[in-house]
């Protein structure tokens, strides 16, 4: 039996204004569709500007691969980082993930600001690497995830058994909420599974507008334009998935440990209205957010949020920055003052940024769930709280151990300082970590992908006129030293040129080989050598 749900959407206009966010971002491996999904997230919304998107994909898609697509990017990503559309009531916070195919602690962030995430999946080729990646630091904070499975008017794996290599490479229940008629060639439309209904286009190829409501599934064999035989199939195949996956169950999809699977194709808008009301329905709105002491209720009339996100010299003629806060709870309004804990002191937020329909405009009010920018000329780190008195600390917005440590070379020695202050901003908007070592004054960056490192050297070459070149380390990791004060300063004194401090000052051991981490740990018990460090 195909059960159904009632649209949440329509009971809207009661529910408190923080209610009614959701804000997601959409996870996939390159290629997959991800720029074509949002575009036609936003034409659905009626929220869209065609041209300047088609525009900046195509610079993507130009450049893509290279280190100088996150230059392009970041000449478009204050306009796309966020992208705020209405639908029915329902305001849709959507995060842009960085595009590029490197992992970095960028991506990670990103995804701690959202509370759902679409994950699309190109049909013929299933999960891919980065999907995956993505998909684990989702689990890491079980945010709750729909599968959008793209290009079905492409030939592609069977349904059940994408769905079954999905489920079981990530360890994720799944359940249908559409299903394709037929594939390919033989792509016919849809069955929304919740709504029992079929979409159709009225004519081959076109969009699927026809909407043909069903009691029994069976209703459809015979319908005008779909030959029996792709229905038939179409039936057998989603009846069979019915059988043996497990129903929806909201509870599950919250938890993190069902996702809903919606099929369609981005590019012919087929499915992309039945996920946005798959998103308006079920997705979770803001959710309450963990804090040190306490947990914050996105209801609370105290503003709160945090820092996910710095751009920085957007404008390389004024070294301005944007600070991107994801707002947990209260009201906010423009010029209210807010308490950064870290700083001890008050900031006064004249000039926010709101993000609607890919304008750049001053925002008068936001609630939880929100995103705004604010502008500043380094008061904001990525990790900061800012709340309304209240000395809070939101958790979950860890530094990773970098797993690749370069020393910086300066070109031409007389740039120390300069080197100084650039290796800072950068490690403040969180493009890479800086270490400095106790015996060399040399620093160290380290990272998580590679790709950081060109970013690095090109920037602080484009923006702060400081060539510089790496050289390899003997290190093969970095791991922050927590204990007993005593303890950690006597481990220093033996370890010295294998130690080093972060830019808090956090002491941090350098590693030569796991083996020698691991004997670290044996020998030093009243030690931990922590992999992940919280902010803060
Ligand atoms: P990405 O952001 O995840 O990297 O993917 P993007 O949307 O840029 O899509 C990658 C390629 O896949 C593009 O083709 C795009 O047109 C195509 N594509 C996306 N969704 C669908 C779909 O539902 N069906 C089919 N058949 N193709 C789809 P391209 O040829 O690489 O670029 P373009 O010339 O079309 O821009």
């Amino acid at each position: 039996m195909l059960e159904t749900t009632a649209p949440a959407a329509a009971a809207s206009a009661a529910l408190p204004d923080f209610a009614r966010r959701r804000t997601f971002a959409i996870i996939s491996h390159p290629d997959a569709g991800k720029t074509t999904l949002t575009e036609k997230l936003l034409l659905a919304s009626g929220a869209i500007r065609m041209a300047g998107h088609v525009k900046a994909r195509g610079e993507r898609r130009r450049t893509r691969s290279d280190w100088m697509e996150i230059e392009k990017q970041r000449g478009i990503s204050v306009t796309s980082s966020v992208m705020t559309f209405e639908r029915d009531g329902i305001v849709f916070n959507l995060l842009d993930t960085p595009g590029h195919s490197d992992f970095s602690e960028d991506t990670y962030r990103t995804l701690s600001a959202v509370d759902a995430a679409v994950m699309v999946i190109d049909v013929a080729k299933g999960i891919e690497s980065q999907t995956r990646k993505l998909f684990e630091v989702c689990r890491l904070r079980d945010i709750p995830i729909f599968t959008f499975v793209n290009k079905v008017d492409r030939e592609g794996l069977d349904p059940i058994g994408l769905m079954d290599e999905v489920s079981s490479t990530l360890a994720l229940d799944l359940t249908p909420r559409t299903w394709p008629i037929g594939m390919g060639v033989d792509f016919r439309g849809l069955i929304d599974i919740a709504e029992k209904k079929a979409w159709l286009a009225t004519e081959r190829g076109g969009p699927l507008v026809r909407e043909v409501p069903f009691t029994e599934i069976e209703d459809l064999i015979g319908l005008e334009g779909v030959e029996e035989r792709i229905m038939e199939e179409a039936i057998e195949s989603l009846t069979l998935a019915l059988g043996v996956l497990p129903p929806f169950d909201l509870a599950s999809f919250r938890e993190g440990h069902l996702s809903p699977v919606y099929f369609g194709s981005a590019l012919k808008e087929a499915g992309v209205p039945q996920l946005l009301n798959g998103l308006s329905d079920v997705g979770p709105s803001p959710l309450p957010r963990a804090a040190q002491g306490r947990t914050v209720e996105p209801g609370e009339d105290m503003v709160s949020g945090f820092v996910f996100k710095v751009q920085a010299n957007m404008d390389p003629n004024h070294r301005d920055r944007v600070a991107f806060v994801r707002l947990c709870s209260g009201r906010f309004k423009r010029g209210m003052k807010l308490f950064n804990p870290r700083e001890k002191r008050n900031m006064a937020i004249a000039n926010p940024i709101f993000f609607f329909a890919q304008e750049r405009e001053t925002v008068d009010e936001a609630v939880a769930g929100d995103i705004i920018g604010i502008p500043n000329h380094g008061m904001l780190r990525v990790g900061d709280t800012l709340s309304e008195g209240e000395s809070i600390r939101f958790e979950g917005l860890p530094d990773f151990a970098p797993e690749i440590l370069r020393r910086v070379l300066l070109s031409d020695p007389m740039k120390a300082k300069q080197l100084q202050k650039a290796l800072q901003d950068m490690a403040e908007e969180g493009v890479v970590q800086v270490l400095r070592p106790i015996s060399d004054p040399a620093p160290i960056v380290g990272v998580v992908g590679t790709l950081q490192l060109d970013v690095l050297s090109a920037r602080l070459e484009k923006e702060y006129g400081v060539p510089i070149r790496y050289e390899t380390t003997s290190y093969a990791t970095a791991r922050w030293i927590v204990g007993e004060r005593a303890e950690v300063d006597r481990f220093l004194d033996m370890n010295r040129s294998s130690t080093a401090r972060d830019r808090d000052d956090a002491p941090v051991y350098l590693a030569r080989s796991q083996w020698v981490l691991d004997r670290a740990i044996e020998e030093w018990p009243k030690l931990k050598f922590l992999a992940v460090k919280e902010r803060g």
